[in-house]
């Protein structure tokens, strides 16, 4: 009697523990901030809870068709495990065929990869646990687990709790590979939209150029026939390199703005990169018969900014005033100014303002939704609907913001306000 009771206890409180094991265990998976970490946590759990002390993890990369080690656990001397494995390998069509944890895996089924012929996981003795991670019926991970001595078979109360984790680690693994995919799109989509405003800036680059280097051609010319001349030698060496030093410059402005780079945020002057960039749209303007107007304050504070991000949202502001100014004429004024909270914090703003057609109010709620555009392919300038979409993206990862404010037939005008550096 005595001896039945507290085998009862034994198992209540057994699986109480287990409870607050698969509890602490989903929690802490609930915000995963990397998929190496979430896969060292899976593995982790699995083997606290196993008992076997090695692991490893292996991922599902769809455009292989296969299944790739992403991590390791534990003492992995001995434990060598192929690198991939592809989707017709038995272990792989016995998981997802069966969709349980397989213990002790038989020898058939075993994974052996060329280093591990006679090492110590094919070893009589070492044994394998197999954890499929499936979500809606796929089979998006496995983990393997060894023990390089022998291991008891495992309770049921175990093969359960193991479930119930990996059907946990089976979502937040799903989520955080949607998520890195979501970050990739959104990274490429980026890339393509600054690919884009790159034609302009080659525009206004290969314009630019032509002037100095008419100047250094000159130079060139002219040297022979005064190379006594002292003063003329003199002057014009200071010109042609100040003009070389300039193509330098914009040349590396262009890789810059061109190779995407991690996010990085400097100290900055907002009103160079704003000349920069209305200085790159002028040939464009020009070329239409808009004017552009450049008020930059005198004493704007500087500020914290992703510089060629900067770039990219001005660009992409200016191309949609010059496209809403059609074949001109018109006028494009790009101010800058400082404005100062009540409480003492600091911003800078930029205003782009034109003289364009604007935006019917039933678009305006719209123009900062992904792929919203009036641009369609059958007009000359087709747009994505991406541009004002990235805009706004990158103005909140700045921790400013982005307004707009447009009367239809009279142009439309963006504030940017970002924080500001106190001096
Ligand atoms: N200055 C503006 N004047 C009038 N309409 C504008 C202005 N800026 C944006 N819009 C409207 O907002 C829509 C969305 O702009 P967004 O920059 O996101 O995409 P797009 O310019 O159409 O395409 P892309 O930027 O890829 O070339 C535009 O199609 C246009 O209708
Ligand atoms: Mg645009």
């Amino acid at each position: 009697m005595i001896a039945a009771r507290s085998s009862q206890a034994d198992l209540s409180s057994a699986s109480h523990k287990s409870i607050q094991t698969l509890t602490r265990f989903l929690q802490a998976i609930g915000h995963p901030t990397s998929l190496t970490h979430l896969a060292n946590h899976i593995l982790l759990n699995l083997s606290e809870i196993s008992r076997y002390p090695q692991g490893t993890l292996f991922l599902f990369e769809r455009e292989h068709r296969h299944y790739r080690q992403i991590h390791m656990f534990g003492p992995i001397k001995t434990f060598v495990a192929p690198s991939v494995m592809k989707v017709d390998h038995p272990l792989v069509l016995a998981l997802l065929a069966d969709q349980h944890i397989f213990d002790r895996l038989d020898a058939t089924l075993t994974p052996h990869s060329e280093l591990s012929e006679n090492r110590a996981s094919t070893l009589p003795g070492s044994y394998t646990l197999a954890v499929p991670l499936i979500t809606h019926g796929t089979l998006i991970a496995f983990a393997l687990l060894r023990s390089p001595t022998t291991h008891a078979s495992l309770s049921s109360v175990t093969m359960e709790l193991l479930t119930a984790m990996a059907q946990g680690a089976a979502n937040a693994l799903d989520s955080i590979l949607i998520y890195e995919d979501l970050c990739q799109s959104q990274s490429l989509m980026r890339r393509t939209d600054r690919l884009r405003s790159l034609e302009i800036i080659a525009g206004g680059f290969a314009h630019e150029i032509r002037n100095p280097l008419t100047s250094i051609k000159t130079f060139i010319q002219l040297a022979p026939e005064r190379k006594d001349d002292s003063q003329f030698i003199g002057e014009f060496s200071r010109i042609v390199l100040e003009d070389v030093n300039r193509i330098e410059r914009l040349v590396q402005e262009i890789l810059d703005y061109a190779r995407y780079m991690e996010p990085q945020v400097t100290d900055e002057d907002l009103n160079d990169i704003v000349a920069s960039c209305v200085y790159f749209v002028q040939v464009k303007a020009d070329r239409r018969g808009i004017k552009i107007e450049k008020q930059l304050a005198p004493e704007l504070p500087r500020g914290m900014l992703d510089r060629q991000q900067i770039k990219q949202v001005l660009l992409n502001l200016l191309l949609n005033a010059l496209d809403a100014m059609g074949e001109g004429p018109g006028i494009l004024r790009v101010r800058t100014h400082q404005f100062q909270e009540p409480e003492g914090a600091l911003f800078m703003q930029i205003d782009i303002e034109d003289t364009g057609n604007g935006i019917e109010p039933e678009n305006l709620e719209h123009i900062f939704d992904p792929f919203f555009t009036t641009k369609h392919s059958s007009t000359m300038n087709a747009g994505t609907g991406l541009g004002l979409t990235i805009a706004h993206q990158i103005i909140q990862e700045h921790h400013g913001n982005i307004h707009v404010t447009s009367m239809v037939g009279q142009g439309t005008t963006f504030r940017i306000t970002l924080p500001a550096l106190h001096q």
